[in-house]
């Protein structure tokens, strides 16, 4: 039997290079071995957007995003979580069997508590029940769906474990396998892709390459890229430049030991490298910029594809919420 992988993408900005590469490539590529389930996770962006404009924004702006990328919403489910409200009531169901000790342990809630203890607040300061709860919403994303695996990164693993767990104890109290118990799945493949400044490309340290620049702005971003003061004829280390650690990600075996040889073998400017990596980052861009302006200029046509996913992914939540409904004793 076909394997189903499912994935949700939380809509909190405009999306950069260490997105693509680590999020939405290896994301993609599972479509040709896994039955798969891409969700835009509004709901979970509720926690750090505010603003109902941004919101709905950011929400379209990823939907066009991964369908520029190559997403077919023929070949994989594609939805808004916050059109499958079958999500919320096996989120309440899941809450019921959901330890509170667990969520204490949960990454994200700790780590907002160590940081109001560091600044002498009270450990729940600014912490809502949408933070402390959070794992049990992505573990009803992921139960509804029968997911087999679920593709995440490093930092997300911790929340799948929690929904299997909160599976397993279902499962165990009403003595049937209710829920099919998910994998994360980790690509360790995908290292941490490096900004501008050397340090991880990240929306949070303002030093990242957004994917749908135009081209004038691209290579400006992409000309802020650090490096050493080499002079253009010294021989430079590929492994200690980010401009090279971008630029290998777009290439072939082949093409990247050619790169490496042109660096080693200096004659090549910070200029020229940066020049090289814009080409082939633009290259690569150029056809998904143009489809992803097309899909926002019509967020009607948009909104059908999605409206379409939602219906592909209600036919298969409605009567599985009925079965758990059943097995539990609500009717
Ligand atoms: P940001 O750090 O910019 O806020 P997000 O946390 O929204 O990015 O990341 C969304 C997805 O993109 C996650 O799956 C994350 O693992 C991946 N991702 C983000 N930045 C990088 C990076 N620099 N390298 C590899 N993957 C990344
Ligand atoms: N929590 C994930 C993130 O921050 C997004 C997400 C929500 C998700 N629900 C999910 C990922 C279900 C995988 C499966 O990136």
């Amino acid at each position: 039997m076909v394997r189903r992988a499912l994935t949700g993408i939380k809509p909190t900005g405009e999306p950069h290079v260490g997105n693509w590469l680590g999020a939405i490539r290896p994301a993609l590529e599972l479509a040709d071995s896994y039955e798969t389930f891409y969700f835009i996770a509004d709901y979970h962006a509720l926690n750090i957007i505010y603003d109902a404009g941004s919101l709905r924004q950011n929400s379209l702006s990823i939907a066009a995003t991964y369908l520029a990328f190559g997403l077919d919403p023929n070949r994989s489910v594609f939805y808004r979580q916050s059109d499958i409200p079958e999500v919320f009531e096996l989120a309440w169901i899941l809450a019921c069997f959901t330890p509170k000790g667990l969520m204490n342990r949960a990454h994200s809630y700790k780590d907002a508590v160590a940081k109001n203890l560091a600044a002498e607040k009270d450990p729940d300061f600014n912490i809502n029940m949408g933070l402390y709860s959070y794992p049990v919403l992505m573990a009803a994303d992921i139960l509804l769906f029968s997911a087999n695996v679920v593709p995440v990164g490093a930092d997300q693993k911790q929340h799948v474990e929690i929904a299997r767990d909160i599976a397993e104890r279902i499962n165990h109290n009403y003595g049937e396998a209710l829920f099919t118990l998910p994998e994360p799945k980790i690509d360790d493949q995908v290292k941490t892709i490096v900004g501008l400044d050397g340090r991880k490309m990240s929306k949070s340290y303002d030093n990242t390459i957004p994917l749908f620049l135009d081209e004038k702005p691209l290579l400006k971003r992409i000309n802020q890229v650090v490096t050493n003061s080499q002079a253009p004829d010294e021989p430079k280390d590929p492994d200690q430049s980010s401009v090279f650690q971008l630029h290998k990600l777009l290439l072939t075996q082949a093409e990247e030991t050619a790169l490496r040889a042109r660096y080693q073998a200096g004659g090549m400017g910070w200029g020229q490298a940066k020049k090289d990596y814009f080409d082939a980052l633009n290259a690569r861009l150029e056809g998904p910029r143009k489809e992803y302006r097309r899909l926002l200029a019509d967020p009607a046509a948009l909104n059908a594809i999605l409206a379409q996913g939602r219906d592909k992914a209600r036919a298969q939540a409605s009567p599985f919420l009925d079965k758990v409904r059943g097995a539990i004793g609500i009717r």
